[in-house]
């Protein structure tokens, strides 16, 4: 039996009622509240990225998720999150899985994220699920 069902775990796509539950969640597991991520910013992203997120919904309540956008090239997956009490279960595996199924069924053929060099549980995470590492790539960034 796979998590979702042992679990009693919904997978759904994220709408912007669930800002809240989001925050709440993101703060909770170390997930940078950045610019963008206001409610205003997360509404356009998720307007202008319809379908792409998700959340892991257990008793109506937001125990995982993962922000999807398409830049017109490539898919970008963003801030996902397990709650603590419910990680290494195949939740966050089952939230990768969906948005890049969505991605695959809008023709989008390559899906990227950007972690911190120092979070092994997601290095671990996206290797295990075939995400190639691009040792030479650096992130550069600027506030304009
Ligand atoms: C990273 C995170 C999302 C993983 O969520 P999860 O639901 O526990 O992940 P899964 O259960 O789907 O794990 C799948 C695989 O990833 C790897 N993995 C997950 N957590 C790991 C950990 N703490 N250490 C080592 N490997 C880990 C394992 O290979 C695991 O497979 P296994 O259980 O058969 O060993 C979760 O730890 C988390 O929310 N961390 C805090 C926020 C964060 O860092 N987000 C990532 C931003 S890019």
């Amino acid at each position: 039996m796979d998590a979702g069902k042992r679990l009693r775990i919904k997978v759904r796509n994220a709408r912007i009622g669930d800002y809240a539950a989001l925050v709440k969640l993101w703060k909770a597991n170390g997930i940078m509240i950045r610019l963008g991520d206001d409610r205003d910013g997360i509404r356009t992203m998720l307007s202008h990225n319809p379908k792409l997120s998700f959340v892991a919904v257990r008793n109506g309540d937001v125990i995982g998720a993962v922000l999807g956008s398409w830049d017109g090239r490539r898919g970008w997956l963003h801030h996902l999150a397990v709650e603590k009490g419910y990680r290494k279960a195949g939740i966050a595996t089952m939230l990768v899985t969906r948005a890049a199924k969505e991605m695959k069924s809008r023709g989008i053929s390559m899906v990227k994220v950007e972690i911190y060099s120092r979070n092994t549980a997601s290095k671990a995470l996206f290797s295990k699920m075939g995400f190639k590492h691009y040792e030479k790539l650096l992130t550069y960034g600027k506030e304009i």
